[in-house]
């Protein structure tokens, strides 16, 4: 099991060498010993609604199903054959009978039993019991599911501690996914995380983007594993107002908010890769997923009141995210300079980089 390391402990120097960010054999060890025991975003509630609904991805090396079983319990497996390996399912949709394998047509029921083998004859020995698909931690928050590849992880109420508190009165389980994308990204993740927490780069990189927030007053803790963050905008600013071109006013603001919620955004990091940006109007779940040393896939979540027109999020474009991804993409190519190498950080505004990576290091280093 992985312990989390108390931030007083920890240096907030900038501890990753550059190879964390380029070589093969970093981005191996860190899929096997990081996302291989960490609770790790899979899917949302709404992909998963009906019986039969599944999911699937991949998280470090382990190909990934999440189903919805006849009696409405969620449920994760290793989405592998037990035969032959061959991965079982593809994508997402419903499978409500079951799940056949492409390969031979081995047969499972949705709780992961293996109901039936073709030619059974050609399998005198067959212990059936023994070839059920392999079942695998799974938790639900917030209208997310969680899946952990580990035997026997911490749970994940505990893995979650104080965090959810630090959302204040937003509920994402109250707001239904209004809009979701996917997008590569050619920067190693950890660069697009140490973006999102470091509030050095606001004044400069977004000077123009994001003014709207008083960004002298950021506010950042950790709970736990996690990090969290609240920014308030300027009182006579609406968070709308240069944060995309979307149509704010034709979303609904939740009831349930209180002034805080309504006159800041907040922004948190469920550790390690997975990123919220909350303000009044929308809950924004982004998702790096690492697809190599040198590139991940950024999934992409909106969230917002019941009854909100998906189509309004259609064509949006964010100019603070297109700027963000513009630096991360130039730093993933001057990282591999053999010149260069990060010898200091703001020890306020970019602190939260190095308790992340001590956290890292230590969630890695783990037996
Ligand atoms: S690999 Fe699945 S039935 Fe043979
Ligand atoms: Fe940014």
């Amino acid at each position: 099991m992985i312990t989390n390391p108390e931030v007083s402990t920890l240096r907030s120097t900038w501890l990753m060498p550059s190879e964390a960010y380029t070589s093969a054999q970093w981005y191996d060890r860190e899929q096997r010993d990081l996302f291989g025991r960490t609770w790790v975003f899979v899917a949302s509630i709404e992909e998963l609604a009906q019986p039969g609904d599944f999911v699937t991805t991949t998280i470090g090396n382990e190909p990934v199903v999440v189903v919805r079983d006849k009696q409405g319990a969620l449920r994760a497996f290793s989405n592998v054959c037990p035969h032959r390996g061959i991965t079982l399912l593809e994508g997402c949709g419903n499978t409500a009978k079951g799940v056949v394998c492409p390969y031979h047509h081995w047969n499972f029921a949705l709780n992961g039993e293996l109901r039936s083998v073709p030619q059974p004859e050609q399998f005198p020995e067959l212990d059936k019991e023994a070839f059920g698909l392999y079942p695998l931690p799974l938790a639900e928050w917030g209208a997310s599911v969680f899946v952990n590849l580990s035997e026997g992880p911490e749970p994940f109420e505990d893995w979650m501690g104080a965090f959810p508190a630090s959302l204040g009165a937003h509920d994402p389980s109250r707001l239904v996914e209004v809009a979701h994308r996917q997008r590569v990204v050619e920067s190693n993740w950890k660069f697009l995380v140490e973006n999102t927490i470091e509030v050095y780069h606001l004044f400069y990189l977004h000077r123009t983007t994001q003014d709207q927030y008083q960004n002298h007053l950021f506010d950042n803790w950790f709970d736990g594993w996690h990090w969290s963050s609240y920014t308030p905008l300027y009182p006579e600013r609406s968070f709308n107002e240069e944060e995309s071109n979307i149509e704010w006013d034709a979303v609904t603001l939740p009831p349930w908010l209180g002034d805080r919620e309504k006159g800041g955004i907040y922004v948190h990091l469920i550790f390690p890769n997975m990123v919220l940006f909350i303000t009044s109007r929308v809950f924004r779940i982004m998702t790096l997923i690492p697809e190599g040393p040198h590139r991940c896939r950024i999934d992409l979540r909106t969230r917002a009141m019941p009854g909100t027109d998906p189509s309004l999020f259609d064509d949006e474009v964010n100019e603070t995210f297109e700027e963000d991804v513009m630096a991360c993409e130039r730093m993933q190519r001057g990282v591999r300079s053999s010149r260069f190498a990060v010898r200091t950080l703001a020890k306020d505004h970019e602190r939260p980089i190095g308790i992340f990576q001590s956290k890292l290091l230590a969630a890695m280093a783990a037996e």
